[in-house]
C-alpha cells in the first residue's frame, strides 16, 4: 500500500515536471509572431508598414536589409539577414513568387 502510494506521488511528480519543461520551451515556427522575421527583427525603429508598402526587386531588398544592418544599436548577424531575405524575397519581391510578382504582371499588361 505504501509503495503504490510512493508510485502515484513519483509519477504525479513526473508529469508536473513535464507540464513544466513543456511551458518552458522556447516558441516553435509554429508560433505565427515568430515565423515571420519583419516581426521579429525589423519593427524596432519603424512599423512594418514602412516594409509592405515598398515594391522592390529582390535586390533591392538585401542591399535595404544591409544598409538597416549599419543603424545603431541594430546588431543583425549575417544568418540573420539572410533570414529575412529569404522571407522578404519570398513574399514581397516584385519579382519574388509572392503575390507583388502577380501586380507587377498585371501591371505590364497595361
Ligand atoms: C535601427 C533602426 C532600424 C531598424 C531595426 C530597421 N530599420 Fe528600416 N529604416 C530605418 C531608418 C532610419 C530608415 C530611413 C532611412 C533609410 O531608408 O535608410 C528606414 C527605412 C526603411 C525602409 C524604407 C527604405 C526606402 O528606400 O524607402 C525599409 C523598406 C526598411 N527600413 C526596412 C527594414 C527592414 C526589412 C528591417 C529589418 C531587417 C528594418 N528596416 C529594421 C531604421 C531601422
Amino acid at each position: 500500500m505504501k509503495n503504490r502510494a510512493m508510485m502515484i506521488a513519483v509519477l504525479l511528480m513526473l508529469a508536473a515536471g513535464l507540464s513544466l519543461l513543456a511551458a518552458n520551451r522556447p516558441a516553435t515556427a509554429a508560433d505565427p509572431a515568430r515565423e515571420n522575421p519583419l516581426e521579429r527583427y525589423c519593427t524596432a525603429c519603424h512599423g512594418l508598414d514602412r516594409i509592405y508598402e515598398k515594391k522592390f526587386p529582390a535586390v533591392k531588398w538585401w542591399t535595404t536589409i544591409r544598409r538597416m544592418s549599419t543603424y545603431d544599436g541594430f546588431d543583425l548577424d549575417v544568418a540573420q539577414q539572410k533570414e529575412v531575405f529569404a522571407y522578404l524575397k519570398a513574399e514581397l519581391a516584385v519579382d519574388g513568387p509572392g503575390g507583388r510578382q502577380k501586380a507587377l504582371d498585371k501591371a505590364l499588361e497595361k
